[in-house]
Order: structure tokens, then sequence, then C-alpha cells
């Protein structure tokens, strides 16, 4: 599929925060300066069978899912949709997690834990806990998500598909935040019935990992789609 292959800025003064990789992908800009900048994500340079069908759907629920979050600190709010394959949505003063190990409190970790929990109580998981979606806040520090294309939305707990899916989403969640806090805390550093949890995640979930890595990643692979990451070696001192 053909494609522009450079970003076109939507303004004058717009920052690039991430470039799509792929037609699949958005290009994500800020646009405007300090309290009052914005984010534009945009699927703009995907071709226009993509764009049309499956962007506009994610942008589409995406869209929903941020105005299902209105009011909530710490996630980005909804602003509009200029174009069908566009979202426009608040810029957080926030900067990426440090990418070593053992390097943050378990406190942060719990404020996370209680922004999920809003999060959830309005129906809606967020599904792809990692370092690319969660960030720290530059004011105060709060932790901050970003990226709710992927979430499930289901307000009725009492519904078949809360009760089977939802539950289990929310788990996953749950379980995908401990693992997170255990690398940037320390095992030692969480509860005692955190680190029973961590020792057990839910079977949902370990299936999932096993699926992952025993069948997809070698598929991916196989595929040449995905380079087998290796490992930095330790320098010595
Ligand atoms: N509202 C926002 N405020 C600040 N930075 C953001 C915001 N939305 C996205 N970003 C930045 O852009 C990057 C990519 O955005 P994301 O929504 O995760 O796109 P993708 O769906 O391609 O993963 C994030 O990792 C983050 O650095
Ligand atoms: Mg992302």
């Amino acid at each position: 599929m053909t494609r522009a292959k450079h970003p076109h800025p939507p303004t004058d003064d717009a920052d690039l925060l991430k470039r799509a990789a792929s037609s699949w992908q958005p290009d994500v800009w800020k646009t405007g300066e300090g309290g009052r900048a914005h984010v534009l994500k945009t699927y703009e340079r995907s071709h226009v069978l993509l764009r049309k069908t499956v962007c506009a759907w994610l942008i589409r629920r995406e869209a929903r899912n941020l105005r299902i979050l209105e009011g909530i600190n710490g996630v980005p709010q909804y602003i509009g949709r200029p174009a069908p394959w566009t979202l426009e949505m608040t810029w957080l003063d926030a900067e990426h997690m440090p990418e070593m190990k053992h390097s943050m409190e378990p406190e942060w970790f719990d404020d996370l834990a209680v922004l999920l929990r809003k999060i959830h109580r309005r129906g809606l998981n967020f599904g792809d806990l990692r370092r690319k979606n969660l960030m720290r806040s530059r004011v105060d520090g709060s932790p901050c998500l970003v990226d709710f294309a992927q979430c499930m939305h289901e307000p009725d707990t009492s519904s078949l598909f809360h009760r089977i899916v939802m539950r289990r989403a929310f788990a996953t969640d749950d379980a995908t935040l401990l693992k997170l806090k255990k690398w940037y805390c320390g095992g030692p550093k969480l509860t005692p019935e955190e680190q029973v949890l961590a020792r057990n995640p839910p079977r949902h979930l370990r299936f999932g990992r096993w699926m992952k890595r025993g069948l997809y990643a070698p598929l991916m692979r196989l595929l040449g789609a995905k380079p087998r990451r290796r490992r930095k070696k330790k320098k010595r001192r």
C-alpha cells in the first residue's frame, strides 16, 4: 500500500510525538504550547481503504472511551474529531517512565492502582498497560495513561459479558500493574498479598502469556515481522 512518506504537520508549530511505523498506526502530534496544548492522533497517511474503515473505527472507539472517562485526572480529555480518522484531545504534561529497574517507589503504583480503579468503575478496562502508554506527570509526578483505543466498555455489572469477560479484563490490568510494580520497585517491596498474587497470576493471563511466547512470537519471527530481541550484555566493571 502506498502512503505519504513524511507526516504532514497539522499546524506550523506542531511537534511529532510519535511517527506511525505502518499503515495501521497513527501519527501523533502535539499542537500549541503549555497547558493549552492539544494532541492530534491521525491516520491521515494510512491507505484510504484502511483510513475509512478500520482506522475510523479505532478513532471512534477511542473517542467514545475518552468521553466516558471525562473528568478523571491523569487521562487525556476528549476535544473532538476534526476528521473521521483524526482524534483531538488534551495534552498531558508528562514524561515516559524510566528504563531502570528498581528505580521507583511502591506508592506511585498505588496511585496508578487508584487511577485504574476509577477507569474500571466507569465500565472500561485499560487492556494495554505498558511503558509506552504509561507516563508520569511533570507537574506533580502522578501517573498518567494514554491510548484508549483498545478498551472494552460494559457498564452493566450484572451482564453476562461483564461477569465473563470484563472481570477477567480487570484482573489482567491488575496483574499487569503488579508485574510493573515488581519490576520498578523490586519483589521485597511488594506487600505479602501482592507477593502471593505476583507468583500466581490469573489462569487466563498465564494462558495468554504462554500463547504469546510459544505461538505468536515464533510465528511473527517466522514471518520476519518481529525480530528476536537481543539481551543487552551487562557491562563488566
Ligand atoms: N494526550 C497525550 N498527552 C501527552 N502525550 C501523548 C498523549 N497522547 C499520546 N501521547 C504520546 O504519544 C505516544 C503515542 O500515542 P498513543 O496514543 O499511545 O499511540 P499508539 O496508538 O500509536 O500507540 C505516547 O506514547 C505518548 O508519548
Ligand atoms: Mg500506545
